[in-house]
């Protein structure tokens, strides 16, 4: 932080993901998360963050710490869009939700929203492809264990004791993820236990209880290509999950199935998208349910210097 009204905006290349991520597109995506949610906060304020971005890489080829962006604090024009609250009460749920599909006029509402930038949301409630989809999410969950840079990679930032996840404040916890500790650290450490078709059968049939009463899905596209446009994709999901947040609703994105090659393009050929000229960026489940536990996070003090 340079003054109580100007600030800097680092990156550090230990928590990219250049496996999952190489070209940096889904951080500069997560940036834009970032500062559209510092924006809505200090909205609260009656203020505005004007941002100058830098587009460092932020994939294989990131540096040791980049500067992302300069931020300065202005003086807002009308009242802010989203209430700041709303930020403490988004999560992300990796538990069951209650079978109710969401209405269509919040449907619609994220649809204009996703439409405000460019992009293009859809959602189905038909029971047989919101099963197919929950299915080949599971089925992901596998393709990912099977190649050893992913399922380390993911393995670095999945903590196998709520301890271990507190004091790395990233990723997820156990509690987070709704599994036994134990199954967790089986699932990556030692993955060869999975191998054989029945025991990879019960597994699949374990993860798959954790997406129970699932009632509707729905995918994002867009342009998604240039660090300018995953950042402005990155904007429009921050807008898109505050109000679906304040319809007491969560979602659990499933982007391994967008990363992982094998799993895209039997997404696209069951939707029939065709690519050229917008891209699946994202694929979710939406819904109501219990109250997911907080993800641990690094403390404030831990990130502003
Ligand atoms: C583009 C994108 C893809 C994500 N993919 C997954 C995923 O495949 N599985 C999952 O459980 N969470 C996924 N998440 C959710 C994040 O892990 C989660 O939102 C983040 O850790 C913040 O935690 P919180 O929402 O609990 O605060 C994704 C989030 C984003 C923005």
């Amino acid at each position: 932080m340079h003054s109580p009204e100007a600030a800097e905006l680092y990156a550090l290349r230990e928590r990219l993901l250049p496996v999952e991520d190489p070209d940096g597109r889904f951080a500069a995506a997560a940036q834009g998360i970032f500062l559209e949610a510092l924006d809505v906060a200090a909205g609260k304020a009656g203020l505005t963050v004007e941002v100058q971005n830098e587009f460092p890489p932020l994939g294989v080829d990131a540096d040791e710490r980049p500067l992302v962006a300069r931020l300065r604090l202005g003086q807002r024009n009308g009242p802010a869009r989203f209430a700041a609250a709303l930020l403490h009460r988004r999560r992300t749920s990796r538990l069951p939700f209650d079978g109710r599909p969401v209405d269509e006029a919040t449907l619609g509402q994220l649809c204009a929203i996703a439409a405000e930038f460019g992009h293009e949301a859809s959602f189905t409630s038909d029971p047989a492809l919101v099963d197919w989809v929950v299915s080949l999410n599971a089925d992901t969950v596998f393709y990912d264990l099977d190649e050893d840079d992913r399922r380390t990679e993911i393995g670095l930032w999945t903590h196998l004791s709520e301890r271990a996840a507190l004091a790395q404040g990233d990723g997820f916890s156990p509690r987070g993820l709704g599994f036994p500790a134990p199954v967790v650290r089986l699932f990556f450490h030692r993955h060869q236990l999975f191998r054989p078709g029945p025991v990879r059968a019960l597994a699949r049939r374990l993860y798959l209880r954790s997406t129970r009463g699932t009632a509707t899905v729905g995918w994002i596209a867009g342009s998604w290509g240039t660090p300018v446009e995953c950042l402005t994709a990155g904007r429009m999901l921050l807008s898109f999950w505050l109000a679906l947040t304040a319809h007491g609703l969560y979602i659990q994105p499933f982007g391994s199935v967008i990363t992982s090659p094998t799993a895209h393009a039997r997404l696209t050929e069951r939707l029939r998208i065709r690519e050229a000229e917008r891209e699946v960026w994202l694929l979710l489940r939406i819904g109501s349910g219990p109250e997911p536990p907080r993800s641990p996070r690094r403390p404030l003090t831990e990130i502003v210097a």
